[in-house]
């Protein structure tokens, strides 16, 4: 059955987007690339190494530009905007996976760096920042360097960076790259809230089998063109899935003894877990 997508919820578009690399050996890095991202989904871009996932983060964030195609993002086809800086700054937010602080700012001034484009006052600036610093649960570090804090936090200041401006799109390359697991879950989390808080669409490049369990589609791109692109189950039923692997679950399957005040839900628990 076919979804017809209104063309308000489209945030970002790609149509036939190419990039080629080199002109003696010429690399075809991106190779006609159609994707259609609606406004609040969680996106998981997959794929071997070299296949083309930062080529097309990259041109998606106005980075780099392509060889052919387009890319248009809230109805806009960026090769027809004027100010470049203006529109990344207003529009899309980056997470690289180094998360490239600049070392000699704290983390609040950081955070205050992309606010610069932006026609407010200083003391604006600092309030804003440190709203956003604690956001990412960062409220006490706000004087902190780069080199006084954890690799995850790092990571949560760089991501207050990002939303410094407001963007509609969140992209990130590796976001979760140099983190331990705790870390990792730590930063999806925090992606997830943001994403149903504020409705940001949020463009993850992975190779974590985790992060991409996360989102609720995932492309797979391989030697520059896009291999699969899967629509993941609800966030409900990813629940439930888990409930059902759970002790508990199986317990519920299984029909045994609960403790009161589950023992009541038990027959709807048992029916649902069944379905998924
Ligand atoms: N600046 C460049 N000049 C020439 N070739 C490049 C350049 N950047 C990338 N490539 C080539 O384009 C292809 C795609 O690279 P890309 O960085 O997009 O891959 P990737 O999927 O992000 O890989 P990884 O998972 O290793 O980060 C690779 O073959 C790479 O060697
Ligand atoms: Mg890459």
């Amino acid at each position: 059955m076919d979804e017809i997508d209104k063309p308000e919820d489209i945030v970002l578009e790609t149509r036939a987007l190419t990039r080629v690399y080199g002109e003696r050996v010429p690399v075809k890095a991106l190779d006609g690339v159609d994707l259609r991202i609606k406004r609040g989904e969680v996106v998981a871009i997959v794929g071997p190494s070299g296949s083309g996932k930062s080529t097309l983060l990259n041109l998606i964030g106005a980075l780099d530009r392509p060889s052919s195609g387009e890319v248009i993002v809230n109805g806009t086809p960026i090769s027809q905007v004027r100010n470049l800086d203006r529109f990344r700054g207003q529009t899309i937010g980056f997470v690289f996976q180094s998360h490239n602080l600049l070392p000699t700012l704290t983390a609040r001034e950081n955070v205050e760096v992309p606010m610069y484009e932006l026609a407010i006052s200083g003391s604006q600036r600092r309030r804003r920042a440190l709203e956003l610093l604690a956001l990412v649960g960062l409220a006490k570090r706000g004087d902190h360097l780069p080199n006084q804090l954890s690799g995850g936090e790092r990571q949560r200041v760089a991501i207050a960076r990002a939303l410094a401006n407001q963007p509609a799109i969140l992209l990130a390359d590796e976001p979760t790259g140099n983190l331990d697991t705790k870390n990792t879950a730590e930063i999806m989390a925090l992606l997830g809230r943001l994403n149903r808080e504020q409705n940001v669409t949020l463009v993850i490049v992975t190779h974590n089998t985790e992060v991409s369990a996360a989102a609720q589609r995932v492309v797979t791109i391989r030697d520059g063109k896009i291999q699969r692109d899967v629509q993941l189950a609800s966030e409900l039923e990813r629940e439930l899935i888990e409930l059902k692997s759970s002790a508990l679950g199986q317990a519920i399957l299984r029909g045994d003894e609960l403790p009161a005040g589950l023992h009541e839900i038990a027959p709807q628990l048992h029916d649902l877990l069944e379905r998924v």
